[in-house]
């Protein structure tokens, strides 16, 4: 439908009005191009993997751009998610949003190719800032600069992931509210980066509450489309905890609009999602993009302005943390 250079064009032209606006946004310490003379190749590298990775295994996109979201979120984005646990101290890998996290031997793999480039120079915070844009590249979104520059963290504690991650049975509002506005996002990078959905799956149990017990009446949710609740249940039995069900069917691996489509619909899995319909902005947001085919140049556009955004939150830089040699260990 739309072909690369399109797409790169495109990114060009919004990279010029990100960085314009940008640079005077960006923390100090995290600029575009920050590996250039320390590790030059390092984006190709990042983006020739994911290139062989994405074709063989698609449907982990879905999953590495969460992966960027659930890092920054929960103190900043400093590759925390990637550390594992440690005898007697959780990391937030074992908290209970991170049921479908998956993709961390991809990570692992651009690592070890860039400590074979540059030893001890990328740090595993930037690569999942790289890795986050490339997927969405790579399933036909936005191409858009990614500010470099982090360094790597040493605390990763279960207990501030639940904390810090919005969960999928509260309202808009209120995660907007409780989680959204105190990290500097806001109301319009909530409907932004929600679009993030058109990608990727979900376990039946983040959204079984409302197909069949919803608030304790025994029915489901009556926001909820009553012709597709039946195709849901048929896919989720209730107790279910394995099942994955795609969050944009039929293009769930293809980064565009629909998943708006469905949101207008009130074919969203999440009250999370569906609420965006009951305040006046966000649902104009979703219905504007929800009527858009072809070129939603719109929603990429503030797709990756959100993303860059939120690539920035509480990052360290310069002699702050360190770079990890292995992302899932502190050195
Ligand atoms: C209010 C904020 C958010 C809530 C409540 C939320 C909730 C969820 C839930 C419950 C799942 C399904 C997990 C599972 O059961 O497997 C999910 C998946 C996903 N989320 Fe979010 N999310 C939010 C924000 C975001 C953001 C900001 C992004 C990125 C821009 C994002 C990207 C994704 C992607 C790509 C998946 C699919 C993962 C896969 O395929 O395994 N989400 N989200
Ligand atoms: C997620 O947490 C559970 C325990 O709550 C743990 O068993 C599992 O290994 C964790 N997943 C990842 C990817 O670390
Ligand atoms: C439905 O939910 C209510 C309230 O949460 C609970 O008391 C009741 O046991 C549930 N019924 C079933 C069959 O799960």
């Amino acid at each position: 439908m739309h072909n690369m250079p399109y797409r790169l064009l495109f990114g060009f032209v919004l990279s010029l009005v990100l960085q314009f606006s940008l640079v005077l946004s960006n923390p100090p310490g995290l600029n575009i191009g920050f590996y250039q003379y320390t590790c030059p190749n390092a984006e190709v590298i990042v983006r020739d993997e994911m290139t062989k990775i994405i074709s063989r295994v698609p449907s982990l996109a879905g999953p590495l751009l969460r992966m960027h979201f659930h890092d920054c979120f929960v103190n900043g984005c400093d590759g925390s998610i990637l550390l594992d646990s440690t005898p007697g101290s959780p990391s937030e890998k074992e908290s209970i949003p991170n049921l479908s996290l998956r993709g961390f031997g991809t990570i692992d793999r651009v690592k070890a190719k860039l400590e074979q480039a540059c030893p001890g120079v990328v740090s595993c915070a930037d690569i999942l800032a790289l890795v986050a844009r490339d997927v969405v590249f790579l399933t036909k979104g936005p191409h858009w600069d990614v500010p470099t520059g982090r360094r790597d963290g040493t605390r990763s504690v279960k207990d501030d992931a639940l904390n810090n991650l919005p969960p999928p049975f509260f309202d808009a509002t209120r995660n907007l509210n409780q989680f959204f506005i105190p990290k500097g996002l806001d109301a319009k990078d909530q409907v932004v980066l929600l679009g993030g959905h058109t990608l990727g799956t979900s376990h039946c149990s983040s959204f079984a509450s409302r197909l069949y017990n919803f608030s304790g009446t025994m029915m489901p949710d009556p926001t909820l489309d009553k012709y597709y609740v039946p195709r849901l249940k048929s896919k989720c039995q209730p107790g279910d905890k394995t099942t994955l069900v795609e969050m944009d069917p039929g293009s769930f691996r293809t980064f565009d609009t629909s998943y708006y489509r469905h949101i207008a619909r009130g074919r969203a899995l999440f009250t999370s999602d569906e609420t965006l319909m009951l305040d006046p902005f966000t649902r104009d947001y979703v219905l504007r993009q929800a009527g858009i085919a072809g070129y939603p140049a719109e929603f990429f556009a503030d797709f990756a302005a959100s993303m860059v955004k939120m690539g920035n939150m509480q990052v360290l830089t310069g002699a702050q943390g360190e770079i990890r040699k292995h992302c899932a260990f502190v050195n």
